[in-house]
This record gives structure tokens, C-alpha cells and sequence, in this order.
């Protein structure tokens, strides 16, 4: 296989300050990247902040021999997301990888989430990356090259008790990202979803001491790697990946059924006789856009 090489290309990772970022932003520079190490430096609730956590980061990679610049700007805001992506182009003159990457918890259960709580997890994961995606994608569609990676989540894939706010975001990161597929179709842009699991401050609580110790960022980083290289040639999808175990996930369609023929009135009685067919997974795939989803009523056009 050919060794993934970014020469000459500029990764823009934010939250590369700590956790996963971190070691996505090291192994960018070793495989030749020039990079903006992005954090806010906030505590993992997303209060405070600190030029600390960039600036060693950077210093790590300076002194092993790479490049990188620090950016200390929240991805919350739209000026933040248009400054993190002007230091990639003032720095470096270019942006060619963004890993949307920063991210915070505030868990409760809902009748104990407050509208702060669940409005800051949704400015950190879901607005964040609106912020830098847009800015990010202008750059890309000027060079007609690009790779996004967005971090979502199994809790947004699955679901995890206390965390609607976190869920809510992650699950609609994916959104975001298959619209931006759609529309980033002519370009040499590929946007792809991550949904990882290993040790960080993020996990030390909720990770029992077991998994916590086997699962490292750097079981994360070969998939971001791989996503974000000039090899990679799919867009769209989402992978899990934690501690060696990679595995792809989607929203899928299945066949589902057809009853009447478009003119009769269809009963809640149809359903519940039709209830197997219907709620199985037979046959299920991912679907390319909504418009793919009207061809399951085709037959009706033809009646
Ligand atoms: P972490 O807490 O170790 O690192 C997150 C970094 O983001 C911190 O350095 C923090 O200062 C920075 N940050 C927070 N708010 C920011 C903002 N507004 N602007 C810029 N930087 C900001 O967390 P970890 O585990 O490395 O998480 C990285 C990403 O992976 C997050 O999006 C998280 O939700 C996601 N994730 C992590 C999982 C895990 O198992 N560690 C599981 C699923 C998703």
C-alpha cells in the first residue's frame, strides 16, 4: 500500500489541544502536514479557556521537526470559524483538511437539562461546524480539493441515557453532512463522519477502567488519517472506530411495502395487518438523497 502522505497539504483540526484532536494534529505534522492546532482551551464542560493546550501542542510538533500554527478562537461562533480557517490561509495559504473535532458535554437527563445546557452542546458540535464548514468549504471549492471529517457519535447513532443534548447534536452533524455531500458533488471534496470511542477526559468517568485503558486516540487517528487523505475517494459515510474495531454505519431504507395503489384510503388497520413487513429491515440500504426515496413509489406513476 502507498504510505498516506499530506506533503504540502494544510489540516485544520479543531480541539487539537487535548484528546483526540491532539493526536490527529501530531500524526497530520509526521505525515508531513502543515497544521492549525485549534483549541479554545475550555474545561471538558466548555467553560473557561487557556492558550496552554494549542500552544503545546504546536511546541510538540515544532520540535519534532513539522509545522504548525495555533489558533485559540471557540468554533461557536461565526467569527471564530472564519478566523480558525484565515489562520490556514494566512499562515499556510491554503486549507485543504478540516477535521471538526472540538466538542464539550453537559449531561442531565431532559427534565434536568436546562436550555443553556442543551444550547452551548449545540453551539460547540453542531453550529461549531457550520462555522468552520462553510468557510472551510469556500477555500476547498477555489482549489477544487477537500476533505472534511465530522465527529459524531454513537450516542447520537444509538442513543445514551442523559445525554439528549450531545445526541441531538451528533445526530445532526450527520444531516449536515449529507446535504453538504449532495452539494459538493462536482468538486474533488469528500466529507465523511467519524463515530469514535477512547480515553479522554471526556470518557474518564464514563468509561469503566478496562476499556478505558485499551481504548487510545490513536486507534482513532489511522481512520481520520485515511479520510482525510488524497486516497480516500468516499464521501458520505460514517465509521466507527474504537480501540482497532472499524466498521462502517448508515441510515438505511428498507423495501417496506406498497398497500393499495395510491387512490384508496389506507387504514390504521392496513398497517398494523402489514406490521411485520413493514417495521423489517429486509433488503435495507443507505439512499443517496430523499429523491432516491421516491422511487420506492414508482410503481404508483405507472398505474
Ligand atoms: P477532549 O475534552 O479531550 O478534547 C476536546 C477539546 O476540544 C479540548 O481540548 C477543548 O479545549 C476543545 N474545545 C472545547 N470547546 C471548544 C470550542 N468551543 N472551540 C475550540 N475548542 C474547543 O475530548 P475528546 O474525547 O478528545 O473529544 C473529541 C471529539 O470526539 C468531540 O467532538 C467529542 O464529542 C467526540 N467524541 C469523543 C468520544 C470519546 O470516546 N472520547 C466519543 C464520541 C465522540
Amino acid at each position: 500500500m502507498p504510505e498516506v502522505r499530506f506533503n504540502d497539504r494544510v489540516a485544520i483540526v479543531t480541539g487539537a489541544g487535548a484528546g483526540l484532536g491532539k493526536s490527529y494534529a501530531l500524526e497530520f505534522a509526521r505525515r508531513g502536514a502543515k497544521v492549525v492546532v485549534n483549541d479554545l482551551g475550555s474545561a471538558v464542560d466548555g467553560s473557561g479557556s487557556s492558550h496552554n493546550a494549542a500552544d503545546l501542542v504546536v511546541e510538540e510538533i515544532k520540535s519534532a521537526g513539522g509545522k504548525a500554527v495555533a489558533n485559540y478562537d471557540s468554533v461557536s461562533s461565526v467569527q471564530g470559524g472564519e478566523s480558525i480557517v484565515k489562520t490556514a490561509l494566512d499562515a499556510f495559504g491554503s486549507a485543504d483538511i478540516l477535521v471538526n473535532n472540538a466538542g464539550i458535554v453537559r449531561d442531565h437527563s431532559l427534565q434536568k437539562l436546562t436550555e443553556d445546557e442543551w444550547d452551548i452542546v449545540m453551539a460547540v458540535h453542531l453550529k461549531g461546524a457550520y462555522n468552520l464548514t462553510k468557510p472551510a468549504l469556500a477555500a476547498m471549492k477555489e482549489k477544487n480539493y477537500g476533505r472534511v471529517i465530522f465527529t459524531s457519535s454513537g450516542v447520537g447513532l444509538y442513543g445514551n441515557f442523559g445525554q439528549a443534548n450531545y445526541a441531538a447534536a451528533k445526530m445532526g452533524l450527520v444531516g449536515f453532512m449529507n446535504t453538504l455531500v449532495i452539494e459538493n458533488l462536482k468538486y474533488n471534496i469528500k466529507l465523511n463522519a467519524i463515530a469514535p470511542n477512547a480515553a479522554s477526559r471526556m470518557t474518564e468517568k464514563v468509561l469503566p477502567p478496562p476499556l478505558f485503558e485499551k481504548l487510545k486516540p490513536e486507534h482513532i487517528a489511522p481512520m481520520v488519517m485515511w479520510l482525510a487523505s488524497e486516497q480516500n475517494q468516499e464521501t458520505g459515510m460514517i465509521f466507527n472506530c474504537m480501540g482497532g474495531w472499524y466498521s462502517r454505519t448508515a441510515v438505511m431504507c428498507a423495501k417496506g411495502i406498497i398497500i393499495g395503489d395510491g387512490t384508496m384510503t389506507v387504514t390504521p388497520e392496513d398497517i398494523q395487518a402489514k406490521w411485520d413487513t413493514i417495521k423489517s429491515l429486509d433488503g435495507a440500504r443507505p439512499l443517496s438523497s430523499i429523491g432516491e426515496s421516491f422511487g420506492f413509489v414508482a410503481p404508483l406513476l405507472q398505474k
